[in-house]
């Protein structure tokens, strides 16, 4: 809806029951419905607002993951929506054309907001950048493929419970796009798919299953500088990543999650490193349309290593960052607006965690001295963390100068979020 040049979209987080397995209704939270939400779409450039209702028993938020904004609007722990409640953040889009999403951020209660059913992909457009090449037409070959895993009771019910483990609740069952043994119908030669690690805990190693080779296109911030060919691309909890697929006319190619590599983790298999899923059937029809060939290369981009003009060292221990944990009314970092940082990210246990900063895309720049390989490359705003590994992060902190609202760094691992491995910085 376009209300005097502002592209307004209206959120109602409300509880429903879906059909999640077949014949069984299971209770379950949703944006303008009974389960995840409806996909948001703008362009770079344009003014968007977001009424965003409360319908739920209970307190939440509503964070844009990945969105270059002010902290005002940014959706975290300090903008809670009480039941009952509106809230109509707005801001420009002023970053390239990616895949984002949107969820909810309550303190202490992100995990289960999120696992209950509250997410939703927030596509952002380039209208002056080049086609590339690549599939664009939404839902036909340009896939948004958001998977998340549960674990049933037996009255269909949501096991909302980590039963000790470490990390969160890891699922035994697969919902992609909200559909237990989803089904996408293939009409032309290749298929973009969106996809996005919306789980709670669990990390993914998306591949097809006849171990064909896929062009990597985009990370969570936007395109590579040119399309990486990989038969593998790892996922942890909040990242995404576009590919591109070749199909042939008339055989399937499904997608799975391979046993992921966890680095260097005690016990992986109790961390979801054994465990292997069907995540999407793509079903090619007998004749296929043609499609435009994907460009060799996009545009460059990369922050300069000089410019950084100071460097931040953050320990990731237990639930802690640099030995403390979340406190709403502690402020832990403040950074100068304009200025280029490096943050030198490790964590320390032998299980898994993820790093997350609110507002920026920052860039790889090494992993235990070394260069990222080819799909840590691009823009990023979430980074698995394999443990005892010192990850060079290389963020610019721009436009946005707030005295009062802070911005957020965390473990997306929402379990860890939630007990207070999060952290806040200012910029001013
Ligand atoms: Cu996707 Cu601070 O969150
Ligand atoms: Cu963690």
């Amino acid at each position: 809806r376009l209300v005097d040049g502002v592209r307004v979209f209206s959120l109602d987080a409300q509880e429903g029951s879906a059909e999640l397995l077949p014949g069984i209704q299971t209770p379950t939270w949703g944006f303008n419905g009974d389960h995840l939400g409806p996909t948001l779409r703008a362009a770079r450039g344009e003014a968007v607002a977001v009424e965003v209702t409360n319908r739920l028993p209970e307190t939440t938020t509503v964070h844009w993951h990945g969105m270059h904004l002010p902290p005002a609007m940014d959706g975290g722990p300090h903008q809670p929506i009480q039941a009952g409640a509106s809230w109509r953040p707005a801001w420009t889009i002023d970053q390239p054309a990616a895949t984002l999403w949107y969820h909810p951020h309550p303190h202490g209660a992100t995990e289960k907001h999120v696992y209950r059913g509250l997410a939703g992909m927030f596509i952002l457009d380039d209208p002056a950048a080049p086609a590339f090449g690549l599939p664009d037409r939404y839902g036909v070959d340009d896939i948004p493929v958001i998977v998340q895993d549960k674990r049933f009771d037996a009255d269909g019910g949501l096991v909302q419970d980590s039963q000790g483990n470490e990390i969160g609740l890891l699922g035994d069952t697969i919902l992609t796009n909200g559909a237990f043994g989803a089904v996408q119908e293939v009409t032309t030669e290749r298929v973009r798919l969106r996809l996005l690690n919306g789980s709670t805990a669990r990390t993914y190693d998306f591949a097809i299953d006849d171990g064909r080779e896929v062009a990597l296109v985009a990370t969570d911030g936007g395109l590579l500088e040119a399309p990486h060919r990989t038969d593998h691309v790892r996922l942890s909890p909040g990242e995404r990543a576009e590919i591109v697929v070749d199909m042939e006319p008339g055989s399937d190619a499904m997608l799975i999650s391979r046993p992921p590599d966890l680095g260097d983790v005690l016990l992986p298999g109790a961390y979801g490193g054994q465990d292997e899923f069907e995540v999407l059937r793509l079903r090619a029809a007998p004749a296929l349309q043609a499609s435009a060939q994907v460009a060799d290369a996009f545009d460059s981009f990369g922050i300069d290593s000089f410019d950084a003009t100071r460097t931040r060292a953050f320990e990731v221990q237990n639930r802690e960052i640099n030995g403390r944990r979340m406190a709403m009314d502690r402020i832990d970092e403040v950074i100068e607006l304009g200025t280029t940082e490096i943050w030198e990210v490790t964590n320390r246990d032998g299980f898994p965690h993820n790093w997350h900063v609110h507002d920026v895309q920052f860039e790889v720049l090494s992993i235990d001295g070394e260069p990222p390989p080819p799909e840590l490359g691009g823009r990023k705003d979430t980074v698995y963390l394999e443990p005892r590994r010192l990850y060079r992060l290389i963020m610019r902190f721009e436009d946005y100068a707030d005295e009062r609202h802070p911005y957020m760094m965390h473990c997306h691992l929402l379990l860890h979020e939630d007990q207070g491995l999060m952290a806040q910085f200012l910029v001013t």
